[in-house]
């Protein structure tokens, strides 16, 4: 018999998902190039000629057994250990090769880094806007994940509401700055404030609180903006990484867990993930990728074209009359929508060909996601559609 439970989860599809297939059956009847899709977080920037090369370089003088050999369970030792210094160099940490695991991006690193430092039972806590994704990355695992609401003042933290949320049972905080969807960064001060708060709780309840910082958009950071490593501000933390954005290179699958070197345990958060692995059927991403990421450590796809994207929806939102936190960073942005059912709004907006996702799925209501990770020329069209949809579905009176 098959699972009810994962035969149930076919109902609950991702909405992003579902918007996503509509703008590619709308995009067969009119042409894809008419559909304004801000459904997909799908990176707009090809991966850079460099890391092409790298690929074509490594396939024609290494060796064949080498790159397509098994990895260590942990990732590649030599691959770790570049990483390590890497992060070293740039956040001036103390990493070695053993507090690096590598994963298969993001959602491998926090599938790992969720068991690696919670129980079943235990909660994890995390604030509104979330990707949604977080429900399964952490409910699956048999711990629970709690929401904070969103701060829709500025989408830093609400600390007032999140110390009604922390207990005895809280294991692990899964933070994401840059943020999808709202793209706002995570101030130091925000930074700080939630470490203190967490090494008081640490102390009250006698047990780790550790950070699981989500940080695929690390690089995608716009000018001005100020975006701190978390780990340097408070030791228990786990940062996870991946390419998938900053390299464009989402279907690889590659990224890493960095332990911090002063958290508990620290010189066991790897090997133990190699166990979790074991138990769970992923194996370490392909020997050649890891090989691949660690010759170009530091490179960027040229991400500067999110921030003109940004400029320019921004702009127009703001002179259509919309609520709107400016993004610092990410190719997302999350205004409120213009009535008090985004699902309507969001409803209407396909009218126009605007393929908007509504913001209930990322636990904030009355909001909506663009995911702006689209040519520049096709966001110049998209704002003669946007327009037209606001005024003639919510005309100023
Ligand atoms: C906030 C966040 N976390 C995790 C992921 C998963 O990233 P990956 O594709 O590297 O597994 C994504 C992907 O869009 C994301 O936006």
């Amino acid at each position: 018999m098959v699972s009810e439970d994962y035969k149930s989860m076919l109902n609950g599809k991702s909405v992003i998902r579902q918007m996503s297939e509509w703008a590619a059956k709308r995009g067969a009847e009119i042409g894809y190039e008419n559909v304004f899709d801000y459904s997909l977080g799908n990176p707009s920037v090809t991966v850079p000629q460099a890391f092409t090369d790298k690929m074509i370089e490594l396939l024609q003088t290494k060796n064949p057994m080498e790159l397509h050999g098994y990895s260590q369970s942990q990732g590649i030792p030599a691959v770790r250990a570049k990483l390590a210094a890497y992060l070293n160099k740039t956040f001036d940490m103390n990493y070695t090769a053993e507090h690096i695991f590598m994963t298969t991006g993001a959602a491998g690193a926090i599938a790992h880094a969720v068991r690696v430092v919670t129980k079943p039972g235990d909660e994890v806590i995390t604030f509104a806007p979330y990707f949604p994704e977080y429900q399964q990355y952490v409910n699956r695992t048999g711990a629970v994940l709690k929401i904070v609401p969103a701060d829709t003042e500025a989408f830093q933290i609400n600390f007032e509401k999140m110390e009604e949320l922390l207990n005895e049972k809280t294991a692990a905080i899964l933070i994401n700055t840059p943020n999808n969807p709202s793209g706002t960064v995570y101030s130091t001060k925000t930074i700080q404030t939630l470490a203190k708060l967490l090494e008081e709780k640490q102390k009250e309840y006698g047990h780790d609180i550790f950070i699981i910082s989500d940080e695929p958009y690390r690089e995608i950071v716009f000018e001005g903006v100020d975006a701190p490593y978390v780990s340097k501000y408070y030791a228990n933390t786990l940062s996870c990484y991946s390419y998938s954005k900053s390299l464009s290179l989402p279907g690889e699958r590659i990224g890493y867990i960095a332990a911090n070197p002063e958290c508990t345990d620290a010189a066991l958060i790897s090997v133990m993930c190699a166990q979790i692995s074991r138990g769970i059927g992923h194996n370490c991403p392909p020997s050649i990728i890891q090989l691949a990421v660690a010759e170009v450590l530091g490179l960027t796809a040229e991400l500067s074209v999110y921030e003109t994207n940004m400029n320019l929806i921004y702009d127009e939102l703001v002179k259509l009359g919309f609520t709107c936190v400016k993004p610092g960073g990410t190719f997302y942005i999350f205004p409120k929508a213009l009535e008090e059912d985004s699902v309507a709004f969001c409803q209407k907006a396909m009218k126009y060909d605007l393929v908007l996702v509504p913001g209930d799925s990322f636990g904030c209501p009355g909001y909506f996601r663009m995911a702006y990770c689209i040519d520049t020329e096709k966001v110049e069209r998209s704002l003669t559609a946007l327009r037209k949809f606001v005024e003639t579905e919510y005309p100023r009176s």
